[in-house]
Parts: structure tokens; sequence; C-alpha cells
């Protein structure tokens, strides 16, 4: 790693990753980098394009076709596949239950984390997912896991949903979460899993800007001096 700065945070779904990255991409002047969005929009793509998702080859074939894009906005950020803007699509129920399981094939892994590892050459970056402080970038100055109760998280989303107007099941969207974290930090390739260098920060029953306050304490503790 040369002199750029990469902030790493990872932790299971619902957890405040992609919130919190956001903000301190703001304070800190870095481009976040979505690495769930990315395995997000292979999942949309190849549901859409009837291709079958438990196939490698086929998926890997399909992912060289897709160019991943984001685009700043005032209030986070777009996503655009080949230039069609899906920040919307990849967010749909389906891509969710699917996408860890094409999340979970090498060859998908091997080709996303060559495109995010070159981001974090162009840019100084926070990037968020499940593998970014062990695999991605292992030499990230600081190393954030979040965490919250199972609960809290799915509260957070049954929030977000109804926010939106999507209505939702609470014991669904509970039982979905603890699958998608079980599957995630099973899996064979770079599963879900603290860094060893990695600082925990437990949430639960935080507010947004808790959790800011505490990781920029962390943040400047360790690039600051
Ligand atoms: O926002 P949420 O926590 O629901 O999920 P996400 O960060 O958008 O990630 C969606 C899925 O992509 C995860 O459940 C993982 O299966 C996969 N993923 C991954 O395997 N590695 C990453 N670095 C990021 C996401
Ligand atoms: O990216 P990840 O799936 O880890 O989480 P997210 O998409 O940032 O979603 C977390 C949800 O919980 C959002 O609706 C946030 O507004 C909310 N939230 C949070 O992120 N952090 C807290 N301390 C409290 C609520």
């Amino acid at each position: 790693k040369d002199n750029r700065i990469q902030i790493a945070i990872d932790g299971p779904a619902s957890s405040g990753k992609s919130t919190i990255a956001k903000l301190l991409a703001d304070k800190y002047h870095l481009v976040y980098v979505d690495t769930g969005a990315m395995y997000r929009t292979l999942t949309y793509l190849a549901l859409k394009n009837n291709i079958n998702i438990d196939n490698e080859r086929d998926l890997t074939a399909l992912l060289k076709e897709i160019k991943i894009t984001f685009k700043r906005k005032q209030d986070g950020q777009d996503v655009f596949a080949n230039g069609e803007n899906i920040t919307d699509k990849i967010r749909q129920h389906n891509v969710t239950n699917n996408v860890s399981i094409v999340s979970s094939f090498p060859k998908v892994r091997e080709e996303l984390v060559r495109r995010q590892q070159a981001l974090a050459e162009k840019s100084d970056v926070v990037m968020d997912g499940r593998d970014i402080g062990t695999v991605v970038l292992p030499n990230a100055d600081v190393k954030i896991f979040l965490i919250a109760s199972v609960e809290e998280r799915a509260e957070r989303r049954y929030l977000e949903n109804q926010q939106k107007g999507i209505e939702t099941d609470f014991a669904r969207l509970k039982e979905e979460i603890v699958a998608r974290d079980e599957y995630d930090s099973n899996r064979k390739e770079s599963p879900l899993k603290q860094a060893e260098d990695a600082i925990c920060v437990d949430t639960t029953g935080l507010s947004i800007s808790e959790v800011v306050n505490k990781c920029m304490e962390l943040i400047n503790k360790k690039i600051k001096n």
C-alpha cells in the first residue's frame, strides 16, 4: 500500500455499514465503495437475464460484460450497470435473497475483488462489505467491524422499508437476515469474519451520530498522527 487512505468496514446485514461509510466519506473526503452493491448488481442482472445463479461459469461470463459505476448524489450514491441506473432495483427482495449464493463463487469474488482493489489504488476510500478487512484491503489504515443485535438490525430494516412504503413481515425479515448472515459466515471463500486487527463496534442502542462519532475517534487516533 502506498500513501492512499483506506478505511475498511465489515459486518453482518443491516448493521449500518453503508449509512456510516457514507457519512465517513463526507467527513474525510473519501470515495465510498459499496462492495455489496457490486454483488447485488451481478445478482440482479443474472436474474433478469435468466442466467442460472448456480452456474459459476455463466455468472463470471456475465460479470465480464458489466461495467459497474458509482455516482455521488446529495443523499447517498447511485449505482449504474453499463450506464443504467439500477440503484433501487438491486435492493429488491429477490435480489437480497439470492445475492449470498452468487457471492459464494470464487471466480465471481476474484473478479470483483480485483475491481475493488483497483478503485482503492486510484482514490482514498472507505469501503464496506464482508471481506474488506480480511481480503480486499488487508493493509487498511483502520478496520471497523460493525455489529448490532439481530432484533435491532431487523427493526432498522423494517423501519427503512416502512419509510419507503414497502410492506414487510417482521418475523420473516428477521429470519432472512439470520439466514443470510449464516450463509455469508459459513462459506468457504472469504467468509464474513472480523479481521484480527479490526475494532468491533457494537451499535446496539446507538444512534447514527453516536456510531459516526465513535468511528471518527478510532480513525483520528490511527490516521491523524
Ligand atoms: O446492505 P446489506 O447488509 O443487506 O447487504 P450488502 O452489503 O448489500 O451485501 C449483500 C450481500 O453481498 C451479502 O449478504 C453478501 O452475500 C455479499 N457480499 C459479499 O459477499 N462480500 C462483500 N464484500 C459484500 C457483500
Ligand atoms: O449497509 P448495512 O446493511 O450494514 O446497513 P444500512 O444499509 O446502512 O442500514 C442500516 C439501517 O439502520 C438504516 O436504515 C439506518 O438509518 C439505520 N441505523 C443505522 O444505520 N445505524 C444506527 N446506529 C441506527 C440506525
